[in-house]
């Protein structure tokens, strides 16, 4: 078979794929929400472009600046390289649906945005982090946060932050 004709094999197959599949659902910050996306693309994709959910940004997309960070059932997971079908009927938590705690007024308190770019998934790491170890070190905030760049280099702001979150919230974010 030529190029030609493994291109119409394939557009076939991919027709057939996406109208045979019934509709992906989730829960998006406490919502059911359902989707018709291919189950492949990235979660990222239709938190923002179907959801309008946009807090999650788009940095790198291939898990190396951690912008797009949220919650996958409490994890916290680079929805840019997650697939939709990984999230089905599991608990989606954006920024927008974090609730307001102590992570959010340290945050305040410490200043810690300047172009605020990162900040969203830098926030849904330190709450991920905060959920299981509700007191960390300095070494596992560090270690946590390590997949979360920030260009304008608000590291030690972020550290101060989430001890500050862990002292008023008593470990809760
Ligand atoms: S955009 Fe997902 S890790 Fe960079
Ligand atoms: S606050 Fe600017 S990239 Fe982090």
């Amino acid at each position: 078979m030529n190029e030609t004709g493994r291109a119409a094999n394939l557009g076939r197959a991919a027709a057939q794929y996406t109208s045979d599949m019934p509709p992906t659902q989730v829960v998006v910050n406490g919502q059911r929400r359902t989707t018709d996306a291919e189950p492949r693309t990235p979660l990222l994709w239709v938190l923002r472009e179907e959801f309008g959910l946009t807090a999650a940004k788009y940095g790198c997309g291939i898990a190396q600046c951690g912008a797009c960070t949220v919650h996958l059932d409490g994890e916290a997971v680079r929805s840019c390289v997650t697939p939709l079908a990984r999230a089905a009927g599991k608990q989606v938590t954006t920024l927008e649906g974090l609730a307001r705690g102590p992570l959010r007024e340290a945050w305040l308190a410490e200043q810690v945005p300047q172009c605020g770019y990162c900040q969203p998934g830098q926030i849904m790491s330190a709450a991920a982090l905060l959920a299981r170890t509700p007191h960390p070190t300095d070494a596992e905030i560090d270690d946590a946060m390590a997949g979360n760049l920030c260009r304008c280099g608000t590291y030690l702001r972020i550290r101060r932050a989430i001890h500050r979150a862990a002292r008023l919230g008593g470990g809760k974010p």
